[in-house]
């Protein structure tokens, strides 16, 4: 696995600082809120267990689910919802947690469907965002972004590559020549990414 990887893009240690830095600034702003923070699975699964833990003040976790449908690599904007959250958010003050900003299109759809069910605000927190790959349709704007990054694939810390990867527990660069050799890993028949 470490042999795919072309350069460190964040060490442990940086990521460490981040989600100390997000998480006391969320513990500032919700005080006395309902807060529930909701895992977009499964690329947030590592950032959430983590900011969940740097947060000092009560809040519930649910998870959700989105497949984008497209290329391997990029998201088709057509995405649909394959998992549900489980609690009733009416009401509740949402923290909806993504490992990255990319076009912006899953979370566009996952806060206007979750807006449906009446929660009393939605807040985006995002791991890393990639502000010149963003769909120009995408009006939404993280409150909580944990650092830019350039064009490039990243993967490890949750972050995938054909779902490998999300163990490593840095934020690293994939060697262009892995994902250039394995673009046919995407299921012909679905369209679905392998
Ligand atoms: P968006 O809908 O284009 O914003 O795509 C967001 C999703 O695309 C993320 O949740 C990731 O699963 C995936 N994605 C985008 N860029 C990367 C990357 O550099 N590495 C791994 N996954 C990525
Ligand atoms: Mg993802």
């Amino acid at each position: 696995m470490l042999n795919d990887i072309k350069e460190i893009y964040f060490s442990k240690e940086q990521l460490k600082e981040i989600t100390d830095r997000i998480g006391a600034q969320i513990s500032r702003d919700f005080e006395g809120k309902d807060l529930i923070l909701i895992s977009v699975l499964k690329g947030s699964v590592i950032f959430m267990a983590d900011l969940m833990r740097s947060i000092t003040i009560p809040c519930r976790i649910d998870f959700i689910t989105a497949q984008s449908y497209g290329q391997s690599m990029t998201s088709s904007g057509n995405v649909s919802i394959t998992k549900d959250i489980s609690d009733n958010i009416e009401g509740c003050d949402i923290l909806l947690v993504e490992d990255i900003f990319d076009s912006g299109n899953t979370l566009q759809r996952l806060s206007d469907y979750l807006a449906t069910k009446n929660p009393s605000s939605i807040t985006l927190c995002t791991l890393l965002d990639k502000p010149k790959r963003r769909d120009p349709n995408v009006k939404l704007v993280p409150k909580y972004i944990g650092a830019e990054v350039e064009d490039q694939f990243v993967v490890g810390y949750g972050l995938d590559y054909n779902q490998k990867y999300r163990n490593l527990p840095f934020i690293g660069i994939l060697k262009p020549e892995i994902y250039n050799a394995k673009q046919h890993l995407f299921n012909q028949e679905t369209k679905e990414r392998v």
